[in-house]
Order: structure tokens, then sequence, then C-alpha cells
């Protein structure tokens, strides 16, 4: 912009006024001239143009209305309206259009280069001022690409910590790991029948993957123990959902993950831990993977002399709908026969 003319398009219909913009301009600016809107937008799509000089009252055409078009697809554009009635109504919409100054024909040639000048200064600003934003949305987005980068590198080596978690409670109780995979499938057929959004698909995947992930801080002992737990031991290991969820707190997973791995051995009737929560209370993820946890520990837990045949599951699970289970995920496993894919 700075090592050429300027250049300036006049829309007016009157000859006689584009010459004599022409004439005066000229020597400074790059002029060219467009007798109507046709023209003048075959200018404005096809060549830079700084200024427009926009004739209101166009033969054929509503020049407000073609300025309007104008600032709608050039903003950076000024546009001089000129007019031989000074309407005070007509040049307040213009303003409101976006119109920069008015000229009234005929023009003062002083006054004509002034508010040329005046509009060229301003184009200037705005043009300077659109080219800082998109400087600044370009650096915002190359941070929000890092950032985003950094995030996944962060997420991807908290899997891998993750999974030795999980891999460390799987070598001291030969379950926890392969539970966890099952868990995550069987909780996401349940989900696919009752159907939930893919968001809440994608939570309830990684928090049934995750959900006995607090079992670490229970002491190995008692984890390998296979004779039956003292209170005190099943005490310790009923802290594992709440441990669990503060472990999720501190890693970049998303916190709304966090309330099925903490309340994932609630139960429907208020008698579960850690919070007692009863029916619609308990997240409703955690309602569909306590059905797919107890699904999964009747039929794989080693702690079971005798793990159940498919029967016996389905019957266990209509004695405790209603009491441990939610009732429809009851029915939703039955009627749907999930159990022959457990
Ligand atoms: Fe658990
Ligand atoms: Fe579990």
């Amino acid at each position: 912009m700075l090592n050429r003319k300027p250049a300036i398009l006049v829309i007016d219909d009157e000859a006689c006024v584009r010459h004599s913009l022409k004439f005066v301009l000229r020597d400074e600016y790059k002029v060219l001239a467009a007798p109507g809107a046709l023209e003048g937008r075959f200018y404005l799509s096809s060549q830079h143009i700084d200024i427009v000089l926009l004739d209101i009252r166009l033969r054929g055409t509503d020049g407000l209305r073609l300025l309007y078009e104008i600032k709608q697809k050039f903003p950076y554009i000024e546009i001089i309206m000129i007019t031989a009635y000074a309407s005070l109504k007509t040049i307040r919409k213009a303003i409101r259009y976006g119109a920069f100054d008015y000229l009234i024909k005929p023009f003062d040639k002083n006054e004509l280069r002034t508010v040329v000048r005046n509009a060229l200064k301003d184009a200037k600003n705005r043009l300077a001022i659109k080219n800082e934003l998109d400087k600044i949305k370009e650096s915002t987005l190359y941070l929000e690409h890092l950032i985003g980068n950094a995030r996944q590198t962060i997420i991807s080596s908290s899997r891998n910590s993750m999974t030795a978690i999980l891999l460390n409670i799987h070598s001291r109780d030969g379950y926890t790991w392969a539970h966890a995979g099952r868990v995550t499938r069987f909780s996401a057929l349940i989900a696919e029948k009752v159907g939930i959004t893919e968001d809440e698909m994608q939570r309830l995947k990684c928090s049934a993957f995750l959900h006995d992930i607090g079992k670490v801080t229970v002491d190995g002992a008692i984890l390998e123990k296979e004779s039956t737990l003292t209170e005190h031991e099943f005490n310790m290991i009923k802290r594992h959902p709440e441990k669990g969820a503060e472990m999720i707190k501190s890693t970049p997973f998303p916190d709304l993950i966090i309330p099925s791995i903490r309340h994932h051995h609630e139960r429907y009737d208020g008698s579960g831990y850690p919070d007692g929560l009863t029916g619609e209370e308990i997240p409703y993820t955690a309602r569909i993977l306590a059905v797919a946890d107890a699904i999964d520990a009747m039929i794989y837990s080693p702690a079971r002399q005798h793990t159940f045949t498919a029967e016996r599951v389905e019957r266990e699970l209509r004695t405790h709908s209603g009491t441990q289970f939610d009732p429809e995920l009851v029915d939703v496993v039955i009627k749907e026969k999930l159990l022959s894919f457990a």
C-alpha cells in the first residue's frame, strides 16, 4: 500500500461528476470510474480499492443499499457518499450503514481532497488494526496448536502411567487388568442399548477402564489374600473408589469421569459406598458401570470358588434389581440378552 498510489473508485451515473472527480484526484491517486452498481461491483471484486466515492442517487440502484453491501463485503474500504441533495435523514442513514463522510455536489476541490485524505488515513489505520488482529489470531492458533500437542503428550504419558498402575494391581490380584478391559467393553455394550451421547460414551469407556485404579493404594497382602477378608481389610478395599477419584483429579483426564469412578460401588437402594447415594442420585454412567462391574466379578473374579453361569448371573441380577442395580439397566441386559457377550 505504501509504494503504490492509493486506489479510489468513483461510482456515479453522471459522466461529468466522474470526470471532474477524476480530474481533481488523478495526480495523487489511481482513480477508477464506474457509471453504475454493476461496473462498481466488478472493480471491487477484481482490483484493490482503498476508497469508494459513491453517489447516493444512482440510476436504477439504491446507493444506500449498495453502500451497505460494500461495507458488508469489504469492511476495510472507506466510503464517501456524494449527493446533490443533502437530506439529513439520508445522510444519517448512510453514516449508520458505515459511510465515512459525505460530499455535496458541486464539490469544493479542497474539501474533496481533505475528505479523501482523511478517509485514506482512516482506511490505513483500520487495515493496520486488521493486520495486527490477523497476526494475533495466527499466533493464538499456533499457541493453541502447541498447547494441544503438549496436552496430548501429557495425556498419553498419563495414560501410560495409568496402564502401569493397572498392570501393577494385576500383578498382585491376577485380575484387575483383564477386568478393566472387560468392564469397559460390557459397559459400552449396555450404553449402546440405552443410548447415550458420543461424549458420554467416551467418558464412560475411560472411567470404566480406570474404575479400580484406586486399588493401587490397597495393601498388596489384602489384594493377594485368598481367604475371607476381615472387616478392617474390607474397609481398606472399600476406599478404592474415593482414592481412584482423587488420583484422576491430579491427571489431565477429564474431570467428568471422576463421578463414575467415585460412585461405581453405590447401590440403587443407598446401601453402597462411598456416599450412600440412592437411585438417580447415582450418576447414570456409574450405574451402568456398577452393573457391568458386578457381572464381570460374578463370571471372572478369582475370589469366587465357583464362577457363575450366565443363568445364575441373570438370577442374581433379577434378585438385586432395584436394590443393588438400576432396574431399567437390569431389564436392558436381560431383554437384549447381553450376558451372552460377557
Ligand atoms: Fe471397584
Ligand atoms: Fe471393578
